[in-house]
């Protein structure tokens, strides 16, 4: 909405910071059993100011709250309605608080929800990452460098590849997590409130782990909302990672993979499309949620202690992160258990005698030719192979031996499934190790369940 010859508009936050409604209610219930615990509103005030707020959250719920943006945010939006409701006496609750806290405390039950959502989302797409690989466990694929054909690699190891990514993300919000969980509220305009309410009681009564401990500080805090918005670009980069590789198997090019009918789109035009719109529209969001935190951080550049105003600016960009990415978790997940490979295609293509140069390279290496020499043979081995349109498989050892007299009868062994098996090693492709990291993976998805 334009606030366009309109000051009190252009002020307003009502537009957006409505989402905080029922965290606003939360703390204030809070607040006001602190008051009474402090003795500063006897026990019927109290009663009071509870029942008018459970009476707003009704109307909240059933649609008929009565908003109205002249008075310009969440807070005097509740506090004049409750003052509506239960007379005069609603005019205590804001004793000893001020928005500043009241905020801060708002935005931050927000965010413990949030990221504790995300960390639901972000479990479900481990476990289809999971499950994926685990039932193409044998499917062998080249893996890339550069975009050029490497190396052959399972198709399980690829797909875990993204399983660590999401695990540090995890991580992250985890962390981002704990320093959300701190209470601000008690802070008041930036001093601290006069009263001795229990701080303590209140974080425990909001089920924050801890209280804040300099109020100036805890009312312009906004830290804890760039370590979203940071954690959340990060994600939605290892999103849009697999998004891009998605969209290139797409290609009649690769034909590595086709996406469920639901996450792809026609063309208005040509007939025979099957566009990954679903895919290019998760990569194509990571400009929204990483340029929210730049807008964030650029905000709280320079602003002197304590609270201004310049903080409003913090709600939009985050409650679009948190929307946008659980949306785009929610669909990625969605997308990949939808995914058919064509594994006849990969594995066509992981055969390339090509990719077999490294380990026919190892293979004299081990046999004792310095590897930096054991590169040289086998670059003009696998030219004369191409020049003479043959394969390793019809090659007799008299053709290696042109090469290097250390190649034996043992230089057969070699092919795509013992180069994948090879790679035995912690972190590498080779069916054992993905299978174990299979397990492992699946033990900590289910003992985070257990938490
Ligand atoms: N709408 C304000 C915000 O989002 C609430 C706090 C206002 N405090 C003030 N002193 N004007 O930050």
């Amino acid at each position: 909405m334009s606030s366009f010859g309109d000051p009190a508009t252009f002020l307003a936050s009502l537009d957006f910071d409505k989402k905080l409604a029922h965290y606003d209610i939360q703390g204030s219930s809070a607040w006001a059993q602190a008051l009474f615990r402090a003795d500063v509103i006897s026990d019927d005030e109290l009663k009071s100011i509870i029942k008018g707020l459970q009476s707003i959250t009704k109307e909240l719920n059933e649609g008929i709250f009565p908003f109205r943006v002249e008075l310009e945010d969440i807070h005097f939006n509740i506090e004049r309605r409750l003052i509506e409701l239960v007379g005069p006496v609603g005019g205590k609750l804001h004793s000893g608080r001020s928005r500043n806290d009241q905020i801060a405390t708002d935005i931050r039950l927000f965010c413990k929800d949030a990221i504790s959502n995300i960390l639901v989302l972000l479990k479900r797409f481990q476990k289809t990452l999971v499950d994926k690989a685990e039932s193409h466990i044998d499917v062998m694929l080249p893996g890339y460098t550069h975009l050029q054909r490497a190396q052959p690699v399972l198709l399980s190891h690829h797909l875990l590849s993204y399983f660590e990514m999401v695990t540090r993300d995890v991580i992250r919000f985890k962390q981002a997590f704990d320093r959300v969980d701190v209470l601000p509220l008690g802070s008041a305009a930036l001093s601290g409130t006069p009263y001795g309410v229990d701080r303590e009681w209140l974080a425990n009564e909001l089920g924050f782990g801890n209280i804040s401990m300099n109020s100036m500080d805890a009312v312009s805090d906004r830290d804890f909302i760039t370590d979203i918005e940071f954690s959340a670009s990060m994600t939605m980069i290892h999103l849009s990672r697999l998004c891009e590789e998605i969209i290139l198997w797409s290609s009649e090019e690769f034909n590595y993979v086709t996406a469920g009918d639901a996450y792809t789109s026609g063309s208005s035009i040509m007939p025979q499309k099957r566009n990954p719109d679903i895919a290019e529209l998760i990569r194509g969001k990571v400009g929204r949620v990483a340029g929210a935190l730049i807008s964030t951080i650029v905000t709280l550049k320079g602003l002197p202690l304590a609270y201004n105003r310049d903080l409003q600016e913090d709600k939009e960009p985050l409650f679009d992160v948190v929307t946008t990415l659980q949306d785009s978790l929610d669909m990625m997940a969605g997308m990949l258990e939808s995914l058919e490979f064509n594994t006849d295609r990969m594995d066509a293509d992981s055969r390339d005698d090509l990719l077999l140069a490294t380990e026919v390279a190892d293979y004299l290496t081990k046999k004792g030719v310095p590897f930096r020499e054991s590169h040289g043979v086998v670059k003009s081995l696998f030219e004369k192979i191409v020049e003479d349109g043959v394969s390793l498989s019809d090659l007799d050892l008299n053709y290696y031996k042109e090469f290097s007299t250390y190649f034996e009868e043992d230089i057969k062994l070699i092919n795509t499934e013992s180069a994948i098996a090879a790679r035995n090693i912690t972190g590498g492709t080779s069916k054992l190790q993905v299978i174990q990291r299979i397990n492992d993976a699946r033990m900590g998805l289910s003992e985070d369940e257990q938490d």
